[in-house]
């Protein structure tokens, strides 16, 4: 990632080409693996936003071929994150790359305090993550 993205804290994780393929309803997000692509691959992960969302989301194909869901703002200055290629972490896009394991715990960089994650049920085809 260039120097100018991580001064403005650009991150690299976009939201879904099918934007259809997630929806927020009492409590819960749903995500049709069918039509997010960007998941059907470990390393592969998008971000959620709007749609009334309570707060932005990154979602991962972990390298272990397990999901993952993180509140997307990083604890230091709440910047986006990104998954880090070939790697069980996600980064911070934010120069100071605070960085992650997949429980949340920080590893590395600026942030003190662990980074919040939602648990990821599989239902068929379908993600289903409770936020409440
Ligand atoms: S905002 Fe993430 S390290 Fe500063």
């Amino acid at each position: 990632m260039g120097l100018l993205a991580k001064i403005f804290g650009i991150c690299k994780t976009d939201l879904p080409k099918d934007e259809g393929c997630w929806k927020y309803l009492n409590g819960e997000v749903k995500i049709d693996l069918k039509k997010a692509a960007e998941l059907s691959k470990p390393g592969g992960a998008i971000r959620m936003e709007g749609k009334g969302l309570p707060e932005r989301l990154l979602v991962v194909h972990g390298m272990d071929k397990k999901f993952y869901s993180f509140r997307n703002k990083c604890t230091h200055m709440a910047r986006r994150l990104d998954p880090v290629s070939g790697k069980m972490t996600i980064r911070c896009c934010s120069i100071f790359s605070s960085t992650f394991d997949y429980t949340g715990r920080v590893i590395s960089g600026a942030a003190k305090k662990p980074l919040k994650t939602f648990k990821v049920k599989t239902d068929d085809n379908k993600l289903i993550i409770p936020l409440i």
